[in-house]
């Protein structure tokens, strides 16, 4: 008698995991950050005033270039005169030195497959 309660059961558990599937947002933003901490976070923090090797990554979208207080950065970012944006963050990962020649962002080579670059600027849109 007992055996047909169990598998009962175990099946019926098995359809609860299967259904209670996370919604589509949650799963992007959780996608995101994983794509984030593989590639930024060595030397970028999300959090609000916390400057690693690389300066805080909060906020950025919408910030201009090198402007962040207490951060040293290269003249060349300084001087870009760029506003960080979808556009130009996507192309600045992909691929730094084109986007703002001779900045200080080494020894990272890149992020050269698009839908990474996208989950990761998807993600940084999150960090107000
Ligand atoms: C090896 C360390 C390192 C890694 C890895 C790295 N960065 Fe950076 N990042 C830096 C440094 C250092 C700077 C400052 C550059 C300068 O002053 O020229 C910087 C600057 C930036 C800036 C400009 C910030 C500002 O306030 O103007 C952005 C945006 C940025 N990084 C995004 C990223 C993203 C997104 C990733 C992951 C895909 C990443 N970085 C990976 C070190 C790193």
């Amino acid at each position: 008698m007992k055996r047909p309660m169990l598998s009962a059961l175990a099946l019926s558990t098995l359809f609860s995991l299967t259904t209670v599937a996370p919604a589509a947002a949650v799963q992007e933003e959780s996608d995101g950050k994983v794509a984030f901490n593989n590639a930024c976070r060595t030397c970028h923090s999300f959090k609000a005033g916390d400057n690693r090797l690389g300066p805080t990554l909060h906020g950025v979208v919408g910030r201009k270039a090198g402007s962040i207080e207490g951060f040293q950065f290269s003249a060349a970012m300084k001087s870009s005169g760029i506003t960080w944006d979808e556009s130009n963050l996507d192309k600045f990962i992909a691929n730094p030195d084109t986007v703002v020649h001779g900045n200080a962002m080494k020894p990272f080579g890149g992020v050269a497959d698009a839908s990474e670059r996208e989950k990761i600027v998807e993600y940084l849109k999150t960090l107000k």
